[in-house]
């Protein structure tokens, strides 16, 4: 069985038409721990970072003398990002013929940055320049969640550092989806539906991999989050994979990103 381009292109429409119309309770908000920016994190700050993987900073601000290499005795080495991969940050917004989700109003699929690449980010940065006021709310999985199902269901040591050919934009590379980091001793994820094609070891693999697919499109799964102006959401990479809902294109939205590689 081969997962080929029209299946995830498929998969992918099918998201956006369900997603623009979804109504949100207040039972699908994600409570992040939030705190506020004092020129730098402190060990508290940390400690529920390292513990829940994800927290908002609020009424954050970054002058001159306050640049993202500032975090890299936190989170390691910042991953260069940009055309000719010399920036720090790059700006998520809407452009004008913007073709990438990336570039749109349109609605985001779960996923993790850089699931196509073997040098992904393990931290990213969320930066809240300028939000929407209708939607552009943070779709949020916890990863931990999934890999408790997998676990139910005695899945997971079947998927377990079980590589997969992964074709985008006509390179392909190898690498599992879902890995043990020798070093955390944690259980990671590294997903992506933004890909040409996927190839298992073996069908048992695909249908595996269906079935993540399945889990993570599944709404009753998902959580989202308002992110406001000044807010900076910190997010591990390997643990929340994270979305966006659609906002109105006559809407300015605009999130600093940027990449750690978390050594
Ligand atoms: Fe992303």
């Amino acid at each position: 069985m081969t997962i080929g381009k029209l299946t995830l292109f498929n998969s992918m429409l099918k998201f956006e038409e369900k997603y623009k119309h979804i109504e949100l309770k207040e039972t699908k908000y994600l409570d992040i721990k939030q705190f506020e920016w004092n020129g730098n994190l402190s060990d508290i700050e940390l400690e529920v970072f390292n513990k829940n993987g994800i927290i908002v900073i609020d009424k954050f601000q970054k002058n001159n003398n306050d640049l993202y290499s500032n975090f890299e005795k936190y989170f390691g080495n910042i991953i260069p990002q940009g055309k000719d991969l010399s920036n720090q940050s790059i700006q998520v917004k809407k452009k004008q013929g913007g073709k990438t989700y990336f570039e749109s109003s349109r609605s985001q699929p779960l996923h993790s940055d850089g699931a196509y690449s073997t040098n992904y980010p393990k931290i990213i940065f969320l930066n809240c320049i300028t939000q929407s006021k209708v939607g552009g709310e943070s779709l949020i999985l916890d990863g931990n969640k999934l890999l408790e199902f997998l676990e139910k269901y005695k899945l997971l040591n079947d998927i377990l550092d079980k590589p997969f050919k992964i074709q985008r934009w006509g390179q392909v590379i190898t690498k599992p989806l879902i890995y043990e980091n020798k070093n955390s001793n944690r259980i990671e994820i590294s997903y992506t539906p933004f890909l040409d094609k996927l190839i298992g070891e073996s069908d048992r693999d695909e249908k595996i991999f269906a079935i993540i697919q399945r889990y993570i499109n599944n709404s009753k799964n998902h959580q989202y989050f308002k992110l406001r102006s000044n807010q900076l959401l910190i997010i591990d990479n390997t643990r929340y994979l994270h979305g966006r809902r659609f906002f109105e294109d006559n809407e300015e939205r605009c999130l600093e990103r940027v990449w750690f590689n978390g050594e």
